[in-house]
């Protein structure tokens, strides 16, 4: 039984993967500071280390006592809007951080790793829907950051042979089917959760840009569901553990939503109408963002079971009735 160490397995993407590694066999360790993570997604047959990844000597005690066979690693800053005021911390928790982990596992046999990238990295894209091949030019710090680890891991398999699979998730959305987990950020600043408070709780929310080159003027993003994206990582983690060499893929749907498109579908889901104040746009923030996901389907046989966005917002907003 492969055992897998989670960073960041306390997490949004990190507990729904943690499950569905748990489901497929696998032994799993959690490695999580919980600036964001939730210790009770973390059941008893799970392994827990409470650490810092920019804290690098407790690091590499938490690997060296692990001593994983793969690695899925998802601890990180992630608000790519406050990436642009608070750059500091996000050149500390992602470069730093995934520094660290690198330099533990490199002393540690060199586990194969499987890690959160982002459509972040592409910025304002050419063409959409974007393959990985395209240009990438981010245009907010978090995207930068995501990028460097990108060339870190590159870096590392050929100088010393650390495998890895960078999955470059588009808009992570939704939650567990049956409620039990779901998108809990203390600080939130995500689209779909920030709309389905509002209109649950009937306060106002918003919208930031109306002035983009877009049909309805609005951001347009691929939001895919967050069991997809576990499911990725299992099949991503598999392939690597029999053997797979280094890569890079696109995770996402295929098809665009326009933030009007998602407030409309919010509130259809909800059942409330939702109070929308129009302001400048939020910096950093590309137009649109849709991905071309045929590699990992062709790679990997994957393809997600949820791209139907009432399905996603419908899932989200289960879970939050239930919380709230
Ligand atoms: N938005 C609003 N109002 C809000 C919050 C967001 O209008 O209160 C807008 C944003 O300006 C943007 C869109 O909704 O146009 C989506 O914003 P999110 O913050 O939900 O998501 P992002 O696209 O900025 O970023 C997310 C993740 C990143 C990931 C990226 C990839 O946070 O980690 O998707 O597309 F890299």
């Amino acid at each position: 039984m492969p055992h897998i160490l989670v960073t960041g397995g306390a997490g949004y993407i990190g507990s729904h993967t943690v499950r569905a590694l748990l489901s497929a066999g696998n032994r799993v360790s959690v490695l999580d500071d919980l600036s964001a993570g939730h210790r009770e997604t973390v059941t008893d047959d799970i392994g827990f280390h409470r650490v810092d990844l920019v804290d690098e000597e407790a690091t590499r005690e938490a690997v060296d006592d692990a001593r994983p066979d793969a690695v899925i690693h998802f601890a990180g800053a992630i608000e790519a809007g406050l990436s642009m005021s608070e750059p500091a911390r996000f050149y500390r928790v992602n470069v730093l951080g995934t520094f660290h982990l690198l330099e533990a596992l490199r002393h540690n046999g060199n586990p194969p790793v499987v890690y959160s990238s982002s459509a972040a990295v592409y910025g304002n894209p050419q063409r959409t829907p974007i393959p990985e091949d395209a240009p990438k030019l981010p245009t907010n710090v978090y995207g930068r950051t995501k990028l460097d680890t990108e060339g870190m891991f590159e870096a590392y398999d050929r100088a010393y042979g650390l495998r890895s699979t960078a999955l470059r998730y588009f808009n992570a959305a939704g939650a567990a089917a049956d409620a039990s987990l779901g998108e809990a950020h203390k600080h939130e600043t995500h689209l779909i959760p920030l709309a389905i408070q509002a209109a649950m709780r009937g306060t106002p929310m918003t919208l930031f840009g109306t002035d983009y080159d877009t049909p309805d003027g609005t951001c347009i993003r691929d939001y895919v569901h967050v069991e997809d994206l576990a499911d990725a990582h299992v099949r991503a983690v598999n392939a690597l553990l029999d053997g797979a060499a280094s890569a890079a893929y696109n995770v996402g749907v295929g098809s665009g939503f326009s933030n009007r498109e998602v407030l409309a579908a919010v509130s259809r889901v909800v059942g409330k109408p939702l109070d929308v104040k129009e302001a400048p746009r939020r910096e950093g923030d590309p137009a649109e963002l849709v991905a071309n996901s045929t590699r990992i389907s062709a790679a990997l046989g994957w393809s997600p079971r949820y791209a139907n966005l009432d399905e996603i917002v419908g899932t989200a907003a289960a879970w939050h009735a239930r919380r709230d």
